[in-house]
């Protein structure tokens, strides 16, 4: 789904079904981290000005998103806290550092898009397996997460589209490029060990 080579198990639906309070929190911090990473991102590439309009839109829908999660985590009784470590983001940023041809500081920037890509397809990934057992555990969050569903899928086509614009005389080497992240992707998150997390 979405380019990812490693589906996710079952394992993982049967770990957050367990502690959706957790999965709650930790989906909060993952829509702020979103909005935040695409500010960044914009940050960093001030004078590509379709990434910049790009990536305000974008991080206003994330900061949106992050809103209501904050809300449902309220008439939850819950805290938002302090964020557990993203290691999934983490060696996810490592991998994409080592990966060759980065001394072209052009791929930086596209490797950095197509990782915001692939965290959308994840979490798109998840949200969908994620509405196989709401109707039963929280039936007043289907919604939300139908809606939070097309919302990244929209998102992953929107940072493959910006890495392309990016690499501009590249371009035609942005496919493969996602296809060799995507495998590495797929190998973090075979390894993790499963927990009621977004990309835990
Ligand atoms: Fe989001
Ligand atoms: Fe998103």
């Amino acid at each position: 789904m979405l380019g990812l080579t490693t589906p996710t198990t079952a394992t993982w639906v049967q770990t957050a079904a367990r502690d959706l309070n957790a999965l709650l929190i930790d989906h909060a911090h993952c829509e702020m981290k979103a909005a935040t990473n695409a500010l960044s991102l914009l940050g960093r590439y001030p004078d590509e000005m379709d990434l910049v309009v790009a990536l305000t839109a974008l991080a206003l829908e994330e900061l949106e998103h992050f809103k209501r999660v904050v809300d449902i985590l309220k008439q939850r009784g819950l805290a938002l806290g302090i964020p557990a470590k993203d290691t999934y983001a983490q060696l996810l940023r490592t991998a994409a550092g080592q990966l060759q041809g980065r001394h072209r500081e052009r791929f930086v920037m596209v490797d950095r898009l197509l990782i915001g890509a692939l965290i959308e397809a994840r979490s798109c990934e998840r949200f969908r397996l994620l509405l196989e057992i709401l109707p039963r555990e929280a039936p007043e969050l289907v919604g939300f997460y139908q809606e939070l569903f097309e919302c990244e899928a929209r998102h992953f086509r929107t940072y493959v589209d910006l890495a392309k614009l990016a690499a501009r005389e590249f371009a035609s080497e942005v496919d493969e490029r996602f296809e060799t992240l995507s495998r590495m992707e797929g190998k973090i998150v075979a390894d993790l060990t499963p927990s009621a997390a977004v990309h835990g």
